[in-house]
């Protein structure tokens, strides 16, 4: 079994989905507006901050319950599932499922946005907003994929792994609108899995899938997977 996972898995721990308005300071801005190198080029601050916000926030909340049934369901049944999220916030993670295939990175890590030279060294980094080094003056970036930007070789690698071979692919709390991540389903689709999504609202894979769970993630993966959680 596969599961793609998106912003709504997280959206009942309290975290904003990614197309949720903006809210206080960042209600001026739209996401895709500043998860770009260009927008973090032209205003590294202001980029930087509001990825400090959300890690924020994220401090602030724990994995909810399908969060945690996804992670005993991968632990109860080892090697029966692969987990692939388009989240950033290591909520899957700090459930359990610490194999869970990052696709779109972790906003928890940073990297250096120019390729480092032997004077970037993370032990000698200036502090700031951004931080950078004190010698070159490369800047820290956050470790996630910008729009526009392409996705870590082999996690997607792994994840087409997944959808190719598995029987069954809950696609749960996505819009289905980004891809390559989207496109996951259809190659599930495809190779003969059964695509089964599962969302409160209408997604992009709708038409596509041959069942659709109008149900929230933290309510109806718990019995979905049989998971005492
Ligand atoms: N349970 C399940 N789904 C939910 C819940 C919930 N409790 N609450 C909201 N949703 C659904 C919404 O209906 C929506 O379809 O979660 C989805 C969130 O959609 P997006 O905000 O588009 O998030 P996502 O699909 O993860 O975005 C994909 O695009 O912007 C990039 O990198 C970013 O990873 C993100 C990617």
């Amino acid at each position: 079994m596969a599961a793609l996972t998106g912003a709504g898995m997280s959206a009942e721990s309290g975290v904003p989905t990614f197309r949720d308005a903006q809210t206080g300071l960042w209600a001026q801005f739209r996401a895709e507006e500043l998860a770009t190198e260009a927008a973090f080029r032209a205003d590294p601050q202001r980029v930087w901050r509001w990825y400090q916000y959300r890690r924020e926030l994220i401090a602030a909340v724990e994995p909810n319950a399908g969060h945690r049934a996804l992670a005993w369901f991968g632990k109860r049944h080892s090697g029966r599932l692969t987990l692939v999220t388009q989240n950033v916030d290591g909520l899957h993670q700090r459930a359990g499922s610490g194999d869970a295939i990052a696709l779109h990175g972790s906003i928890l890590q940073d990297r250096w946005l120019d390729q480092p030279r032997a004077c970037c060294d993370v032990r000698n980094i200036e502090p700031g907003a951004p931080p950078r080094c004190p010698v070159c003056g490369n800047l820290r970036r956050p470790d996630v994929v910008w729009f526009g930007e392409a996705l870590p070789t082999r996690a997607l690698a792994a994840a087409d792994e997944a959808a190719r071979s598995c029987d069954l692919m809950l696609v749960i709390g996505t819009s289905g609108m980004v891809y390559p991540a989207a496109g996951l389903a259809h190659v599930a689709r495809r190779q003969g899995a059964l695509v089964v999504v599962i969302n409160p609202a209408e997604t992009e894979l709708d038409e596509m899938a041959h069942l659709c769970v109008r149900e929230r993630a933290a309510q109806c993966l718990p019995w979905l997977l049989g998971a005492s959680h």
